[in-house]
């Protein structure tokens, strides 16, 4: 179905899977209105659309952006996402990820608004019994962060019987990669994540890449994930609002490319993709890191048509090297001017 017809909100469109998602909407013809309060997200990376700052913890600006726009579907990636703070601090956890999203669904049952593709995760599954982990897969997270996506979608079910709000969760496992246009790409701040980590000890603007952990049962010792581009997540969501707009919902995908990479091969690509040395130094494991986690997509590639484009760790590597590289230009500027 042509997007032109579509309006769309996009919660946390301004952060780093929300802002890919915003200008893929908008190059497929749909207009789009973001909502982000800018604690993680960044104004320039809004590179289409209305943008409204504000937060999903403010109800009335919900209920005043509701009464603006008839929205078609509303797709929600404004959560907090680091699994060690959600320990120390599930607080903010439960108020943003549950309380926040509680807030934004029930604007929309209000509005009669009834499409919903919401950000999961891998995390709701815990400790994995096995891999590739399919949606069957018992689902007993070990931190806040999970527990609190796990509530929501256990939410979205009954919403779903009672209100016929349909929705579409898509558990995204590892999130990697950028923009293969350069625009767009990767800012958290505090940056936790392996692939940008390695990439800036590539591009200089760190020294070192620690490896949490080099006896884990796996054939090198260290930790194995399931890499996903960001585009192919993008692209998930986009035949996700197809499925709803059809009628379908209160379903949930795992969104991987069932191929399990580990610590050092990550590392060992990105040597190969920027033709620079990576310095590494062993630490300790990082508190509830599980050995292994792959996905088994094979239901959100029949139930959903998706077909992975940039499936390769390489291209995921490239494209996250060819923002980084980006980001070291915009630095080196500011320190000329
Ligand atoms: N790692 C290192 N050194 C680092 C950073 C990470 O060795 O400096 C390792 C981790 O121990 C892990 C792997 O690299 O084995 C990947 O770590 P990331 O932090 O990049 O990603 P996670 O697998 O921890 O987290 C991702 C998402 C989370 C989500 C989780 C689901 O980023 O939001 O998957 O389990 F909750």
């Amino acid at each position: 179905m042509a997007g032109n017809n579509l309006k769309i909100l996009v919660v946390g469109g301004a952060g780093y899977i929300g802002s890919h998602m915003v200008k893929r909407l908008h190059e497929l013809g749909c207009q789009v209105v973001i909502l982000d309060d800018l604690s993680n997200g960044y104004r320039d990376a809004v590179v289409a659309g209305e943008f409204v700052e504000g937060s999903i913890a403010d109800t009335a600006l919900l209920t005043d952006l509701f009464t603006a726009h008839a929205f078609d579907a509303v797709m929600h990636f404004a959560s907090f996402i680091q699994v060690g703070e959600s320990v120390i601090e599930p607080m903010k956890y439960y108020v943003n990820n549950l309380v926040g999203t509680l807030n934004l669904l029930n604007s929309m049952k209000n509005a009669g608004v009834t499409r919903f593709v919401f950000s999961s995760t891998a995390a709701i599954f815990g400790e994995p019994d096995y891999v590739p982990i399919d949606e069957v897969h018992p689902k007993n997270p070990v931190n806040p962060y999970g527990k609190t996506k796990l509530m929501v979608e256990s939410a979205l079910e009954d919403f779903d019987t009672a209100y016929g709000l349909k929705s579409i969760c898509l558990r995204y496992f590892n999130a990697a990669g950028a923009d293969p246009e350069g625009r767009l790409g990767e800012r958290h701040n505090p940056e936790t994540h392996l692939i940008p980590l390695v990439l800036q000890v590539a591009s200089g603007r760190r020294s070192k890449i620690s490896v949490f952990g080099r006896d884990y049962d796996t054939p090198d010792g260290t930790c194995i994930r399931d890499y996903i581009h960001i585009n192919d997540l993008c692209e998930a969501h986009w035949l996700a609002l197809q499925v709803l707009l059809k009628g379908g919902g209160a379903q949930a995908y795992n969104l991987g490319n069932g191929k399990g990479f580990s610590v050092q091969d990550v590392i060992e690509t990105a040597k190969k993709v920027t033709g620079k040395p990576i310095s590494v130094t062993y630490a300790e494991k990082r508190n509830g890191d599980p050995a292994r986690l792959v996905a088994d997509s094979s239901l959100a590639r029949s139930k959903l048509g998706w077909l992975p484009k940039y499936a390769s760790l390489e291209s995921i590597i490239e494209h996250a090297w060819q923002w980084e590289q980006h980001i070291c230009d915009g630095v080196e500027q500011a320190h000329k001017n």
